[in-house]
């Protein structure tokens, strides 16, 4: 298997089901469908859905459980990080004009219809990920996906970790420790990896300690992810990233790479991922995609 061509495969197949879930572009505030519809479309990798959707396979297989409740909850986690993205770009925030190749949503539609879509792609999420509750088989696991869901992305997960990287922003870089930066990007970027594992593994039928090890491969891989971005925008393209490099030091943020070098950081990226591999390695289920996933991801390019 090529890792590489595996993971385009699985995105492309994340969009077939996101089309599924796609807000109806019908009615007099047209534009704000048009404006969720743009940033959703935009393209990305769909690393979060994918790696949904990987945990619960393997946990499903083990339990024999089937259920389409995945397939709503890996739509709404797409739709919480493109929500994200959209409002990280917003001048307010990085101020940024490209992303995913494309002009950002704020840029095309205008500052307050950027906020807006951001706003409503959050609220749709929600929507989307309760259809999971339609379902005939309809269990206690849902509640559970739907509270990891929501918790992760908020002030305690996701928006927690924006605050801390905005309130970091303009601080000298004796002043930024590396715990505190840790601390950023668990909660800004590897909270939503956590909760995609870990819903995932909820709805496959896993068990709260193997709920757990997700939580904690999702961390690792989460914080290791972030640490990949940060070099990246010191070291990619616009063309290869499809956003602008040197946002961070546009926005005087201090990052792993201004605090250790991009050796130290890369070391750090490849200590991670191994952690994380050693903690699939404990679960008794068949894990050898997610572990390629994460192998790949130390290497990642864009
Ligand atoms: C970008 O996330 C924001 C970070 C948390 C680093 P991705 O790198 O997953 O962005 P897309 O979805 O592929 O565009
Ligand atoms: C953003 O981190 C993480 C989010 C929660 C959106 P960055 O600001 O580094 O992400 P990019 O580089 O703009 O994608
Ligand atoms: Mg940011
Ligand atoms: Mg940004
Ligand atoms: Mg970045």
């Amino acid at each position: 298997m090529n890792i590489r061509e595996e993971l385009d495969i699985r995105a492309k197949h994340v969009e077939e089901i996101l089309g599924q879930f796609l807000p109806l572009g019908i009615g007099t505030q047209k534009t704000i469908f048009d404006a969720m519809n743009y940033s959703l479309l935009a393209g990305g990798k769909r690393i979060r859905p994918i790696l949904m959707e990987e945990s619960y396979k393997m946990f499903a297989q083990k339990n024999g459980v089937s259920t389409n409740a995945i397939n709503a909850f890996m739509s709404a986690m797409e739709m919480i990080h493109t929500y994200s993205l959209v409002h990280d770009d917003l001048p307010a925030m990085d101020n940024d004009e490209y992303r995913r190749g494309k002009k950002t949503t704020h840029a095309v539609y205008g500052e307050a219809m950027g906020i807006l879509a951001g706003d409503a792609l959050l609220n749709y999420a929600f929507e989307t990920a309760a259809e999971a509750f339609d379902d005939e088989e309809v269990n206690v696991s849902y509640l559970k996906a739907y509270q990891v869901l929501a918790s992760k992305a908020g002030a305690h997960g996701m928006i927690g970790g924006q605050v801390v990287d905005i309130e970091t922003e303009n601080m000298p870089a004796e002043q930024v420790s590396l715990a505190r930066l840790t601390y950023i990007h668990q909660l800004k970027t590897a909270a939503l990896l956590e909760a995609s594992l870990m819903i995932g593994a909820i709805l496959g039928g896993a068990t709260p300690e193997e709920v757990c090890i997700m939580e904690c491969v999702g961390q690792r891989v989460g914080v290791a992810f972030q640490i990949q971005d940060d070099i990246l925008d010191v070291t990619s393209t616009m063309e290869v990233l499809g956003k602008p490099i040197g946002s961070d030091e546009k926005n005087n943020k201090v990052t792993y790479v201004t605090l250790v070098g991009v050796e130290k950081a890369r070391e750090e990226v490849a200590r991670l991922s191994k952690e994380a591999v050693e903690l699939l390695d404990e679960l008794s289920v068949n894990s050898e995609f997610l572990r390629e996933v994460v192998l790949y991801l130390i290497h990642r390019e864009k």
